[in-house]
């Protein structure tokens, strides 16, 4: 990725915009063919009363207009381009942060309003007020025009500019004010829109969507309010300058009429700088009505150069040979993203091939934080996961796709085949690895038995599947492709005895082909096949070791009260 730095991405358009630039001022220059008409009609055809002179004058307008025509268009379209090519590139990188933020404790919605930014970039560019933009600058040769055909007509234009200048940038700074609470009004309403679509069973339910209607109206009131203080501003302001503007060409015309009694100026002049005074501003105009849309771009610009600056390499990476060895943490400390509070402290143990742990431990002691901690999921503070002796950091994105099996505490599938979810949406599907694994998890029968098989689509989190359904599905995804290090958190919590007894067997069958399965459990039954028992307690590893050393054997007594009881050494 290192070809694709972010920050050349964006700022790598140099050459183009240069190429609008100049294409703005050859523009900016025909656009002087309507006054230069009106001159030459009014001075030398009417003077002359040539017919063939109008003839001519007329044909090369004509020529003239096209010309402008033609590069307008060519403007426009290098821009619209420019903007997908933008879009093009950048996009992927920054749907690469919004997959990473809710890791770092950010909301659904913050992350895909980041994602829009690459969005609200590519209108911009396609909009009339980047052209503003483009063609202010070129404002002087207007002027210069007006000068030539008197200084005092020139002064005047000059001091509307100068006017509609301070009308600009007075919006600027008016808007500038409600950006940020205009970003934050649209996060906190997407926020709830988002946590309403995906709770809708809850509220139906219960019978709370009326009070989820208000929470969403709430939201969204402060989101309007915010938008209708910005296009109030800009609006007010684009009413002013617009009136300016007309106000200025008609004191154009006054100055010049009275300019022409007094004998210093030609008939034909007037009406040519009133066109090229008009001209002149009109990109003034633009930009002020313009200013909203110019508001969010520039921040999502901002944005987005911050999203991708987070962005890290990982291609300089050495592909390492495929771990067969160890899985070894050395003194994890991980704290909760956002609040910071410490959630595990001071882990350590070591795993060699062949070896299975299961994780035990009360409810919020640590198991699913630790195993997250384990691959990466959440960044350690302190300490080093190490694979084959090698420091997570240093293995590339690679090693987890091909080598880490993960079936998470909340099982979701993504939308798309049951035989895309096993295989893990892989380019090169291998029909024989995904039936392999889906029998391991013992799911194969019942796919099979669907009306479409493996190609049933499962839609938004695999909701046309029961809950262990899902789960045997997310375990065969775990275990497609044989990987070395399979981490399966509560795999059996929605396991019927079959569903488990697959499981029991898979794990046994990893552990003979020498790969390193880390169990989480509630159930006493996912012991039976691992080697090597860890307490998780108030974020510590409180005791850790051979399945024998750390369950004590019921006393006999207990076996009748609670059967399923595990007692964990100290
Ligand atoms: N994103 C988070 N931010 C802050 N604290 C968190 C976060 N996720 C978990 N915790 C806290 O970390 C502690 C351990 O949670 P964890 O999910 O690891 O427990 P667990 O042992 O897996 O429990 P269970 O058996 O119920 O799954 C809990 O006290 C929980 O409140
Ligand atoms: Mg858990």
């Amino acid at each position: 990725m290192s070809r694709n730095k972010p920050d050349h991405q964006i700022n790598g358009m140099g050459g183009l915009m240069a190429y609008v630039f100049g294409l703005s001022g050859i523009i900016n220059i025909l656009a002087l063919t309507g006054a230069f008409y009106m001159l030459q009609i009014y001075d030398r055809a009417l003077a002359s009363g040539s017919i063939s002179t109008l003839v001519a004058l007329s044909a090369l307008a004509i020529g003239l207009y096209l010309f402008q025509g033609i590069f307008d268009i060519l403007r426009s379209q290098i821009l619209v381009r420019l903007g997908a090519r933008l879009d093009e590139r950048l996009a992927p990188l920054a749907h690469k942060v919004v997959i990473d933020m809710p890791r770092y404790g950010y909301s659904t919605a913050e992350a895909t309003e980041r994602g829009r930014d690459v969005d609200t970039l590519r209108g911009f560019l396609a909009s009339p007020g980047l052209i503003a933009l483009f063609d202010l600058p070129f404002m002087p040769i207007y002027l210069v025009f007006v000068w030539l055909l008197h200084p005092m007509l020139g002064l005047l234009t000059i001091g509307g500019a100068v006017v509609l200048g301070l009308l600009t940038l007075a919006t600027e700074l008016l808007t500038r004010r409600h950006a940020k609470e205009m970003l934050r009004s649209a996060v906190l309403r997407n926020a709830v829109i988002d946590s309403n679509a995906r709770n809708s069973d809850i509220m139906h339910s219960m019978g709370i969507t009326g009070r989820a209607i208000d929470r969403f109206e709430r939201a969204n009131r402060r989101h309007l309010e915010t938008q209708t203080k910005t296009s109030d501003i800009s609006g007010t302001f684009a009413g002013l300058s617009k009136v300016l503007r007309m106000m200025l060409q008609s004191a154009i015309l006054g100055l010049g009429a009275y300019l022409t009694i007094k004998g210093e100026l030609s008939a034909g002049s007037i009406i040519a700088s009133s066109i090229v005074t008009a001209r002149a501003l009109a990109p003034v105009d633009q930009a002020i009505a313009q200013w909203k849309g110019m508001v969010a771009a520039r921040r999502s610009h901002a944005r987005l150069k911050e999203t991708l600056a987070v962005i890290t390499d990982d291609d300089g990476l050495l592909a390492l040979p495929a771990p067969q060895e160890s899985l070894t943490v050395e003194a994890i400390t991980t704290v909760a993203p956002h609040t910071g509070a410490v959630l595990l402290s001071d882990v350590s143990f070591e795993l060699k091939a062949g070896q299975a742990l299961a994780l035990i431990g009360p409810s919020g002691g640590g198991k699913t934080t630790l195993v997250r901690s384990l691959l990466g999921i959440w960044p350690t503070l302190r300490g080093a996961v190490r694979v084959d002796g090698a420091d997570l950091k240093q293995w590339p994105a690679s090693f987890f796709s091909e080598h880490v099996g993960y079936l998470p505490q909340d099982v979701a599938l993504m939308d798309g085949t049951i035989s895309d979810n096993i295989c893990r949406f892989t380019d090169t599907p291998e029909p024989r690895s995904i039936i392999r694994a889906a029998r391991q998890a013992g799911i194969h029968e019942l796919i099979v038995r669907l009306p479409n098989g493996y190609q049933t689509e499962l839609g938004p989190n695999g909701m046309s599947l029961s809950a262990g359904q899902r789960q045997r599905i997310a375990l065969a995804r775990a275990l497609y492709g044989d990987p070395f290090l399979i981490v399966l958190d509560e795999p059996n919590s929605n396991l019927d005895s079959e569903g488990e007894e697959a499981l029991m067997l898979a794990i046994t069958k990893v552990r003979a082909r020498g790969g390193i399965v880390v169990i989480v459990a509630h159930r006493p039954s996912a012991l039976q096949p691992v080697d090597m028992v860890g307490v998780m307690q108030n974020g510590k590893l409180v005791a850790f070791g051979p399945k024998e050393d750390v369950i004590k054997p019921p006393a006999p007594q207990l076996v009748r009260q609670m059967p399923e009881r595990v007692v964990a050494a100290e």
